[in-house]
């Protein structure tokens, strides 16, 4: 089911609303999207005050204080969930109920159960669906998969990815619904490794098997940041998540996440391990990456450090000159790219709701593993790649 132009409906317009409505506007710019083609039509929050408040703000034509309305408004084309985790399932079947297509940011459900129910319930409907794991869309990463694609550094034997962030390192920091099971499930696991478990399985292969561990740090914060009285409340999901995995090519990996590692802001890294050269990428610098070609005279190899530009995947989009560097909110615009690619041009949107439960699968096996301190097999849930 395509349509002519692509009407947005917004839901949710904090940390990821913000990031989606600036995207929409850059992916028109950038990627010369015909006019009136991509329209934000109508916004949704929690209370009709903010969502008033924050359509005016980020360019949407009309808001609601029910999610519900939106969803079944005759000129929603696409719903764009970026409400907290606990919500996407709920939205997510509703939109589908209602024949809307459905972008919704990561991790897609808080287990791979409701995952599976999403999933299953867009193919019967025929929607469309794209989940925002954004980090892939970027022209650095693109081009290395690229290059791992081509044989450039031969066979993948190792993975090594960090996705180190601090911002719940301050241990006086107060509750939210990211420390809570039922609104966010597990915590840095689902947050952050959600990201790299994807990015791991889309550059070297599927996960079939992995050993695992958790930890809670910091087990009980304030109720409230500026009231003493108001007590503390402990904290249920994970701050740290560490994994070993083994790949269906029989390359291993090591993947650790973090949300109170002091000091690392968007600190999501790889190491890639290959027969014949090695690439390094660090997100903090997501306009470069460092490549190491095991050949010629030993005197003078070493990390070669590229930057991306014109030549790369995507980037020409966003700048002419090579090496100026792109930010976090121009993947999100790739990534609304390839959106309305989807939608009004049929062309296959990856990852997609099967693709996202996949790593969902993934996160509960961590889980297990964790429970159960042994190695444990992953369900592989046919994904097309
Ligand atoms: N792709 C990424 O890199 C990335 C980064 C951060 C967050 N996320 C994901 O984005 C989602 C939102 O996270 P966030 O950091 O933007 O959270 P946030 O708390 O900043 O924003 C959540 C928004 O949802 C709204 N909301 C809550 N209940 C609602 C309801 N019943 N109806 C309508 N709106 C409601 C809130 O008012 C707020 O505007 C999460 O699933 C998170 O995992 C993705």
């Amino acid at each position: 089911m395509t349509v002519k132009k692509m009407r947005v409906g917004l839901v949710g317009s904090g940390y990821m609303g913000k990031a989606h409505a600036i995207a929409y506007r850059n992916a028109i710019a950038a990627f010369a999207i015909p006019q009136g083609q991509l329209h934000c039509e109508m916004l949704a929050d929690a209370t009709p005050e903010l969502a008033e408040m924050k359509a005016l703000e980020l360019g949407f034509q009309r808001s609601t204080g029910d999610w519900k309305s939106l969803i079944h408004d005759p000129n929603i084309d696409v719903v764009d969930i970026c409400a907290p985790n606990f919500l996407h399932k709920e939205i997510a079947l509703a939109a589908i109920a209602a024949g809307k297509h459905v972008y919704s940011e990561k991790p897609l459900a808080l287990n791979a159960a409701d995952a599976r129910e999403m999933t299953e319930a867009a193919e019967r409907a025929g929607v469309k669906t794209l989940v925002g794991f954004n980090y892939i869309k970027n022209p650095t990463v693109q081009f290395a998969k690229q290059l791992i694609a081509r044989g450039d550094i031969g066979e993948v034997v190792h993975f090594r990815g960090v996705f180190n962030e601090d911002y719940l390192a301050d241990a006086n920091l107060p509750f939210s619904w990211r420390l809570q099971k039922q609104f966010a499930g597990t915590g840095a696991l689902n947050d952050l490794a959600s990201h790299l478990v994807q990015l791991a399985t889309h550059l070297v292969a599927p996960i079939v098997s992995l050993c695992a561990d958790l930890k809670v740090v910091h087990q009980y914060r304030p109720l409230s940041s500026n009231d003493a009285k108001a007590g503390v409340g402990e904290v249920e999901n994970d701050d740290q998540a560490h994994m070993m995995v083994r790949f269906a090519n029989g390359a291993q990996g090591t993947l650790e996440a973090s949300r109170i590692a002091w000091g690392r802001k968007n600190g999501l890294s790889f190491e890639i391990t290959g027969t014949k050269g090695s690439l390094i990428f660090d997100q903090e610098t997501l306009s470069e990456l460092s490549l190491y070609i095991a050949e010629g005279n030993p005197q003078t190899q070493g990390f070669k450090r590229i930057l991306v530009g014109p030549e790369h995947p995507d980037y020409q989009a966003f700048c002419v000159s090579a090496g100026h560097g792109l930010g976090f909110n121009d993947m999100k615009a790739v990534e609304i790219r390839d959106l309305f690619q989807g939608i009004v041009h049929d062309a296959p949107l990856w990852p997609d709701f099967r693709a996202a439960t996949q790593v969902n699968i993934i996160l509960d096996s961590v889980v297990e593993s964790y429970e159960k301190k042994a190695w444990v097999e992953v369900e592989q849930y046919d994904v097309n790649r």
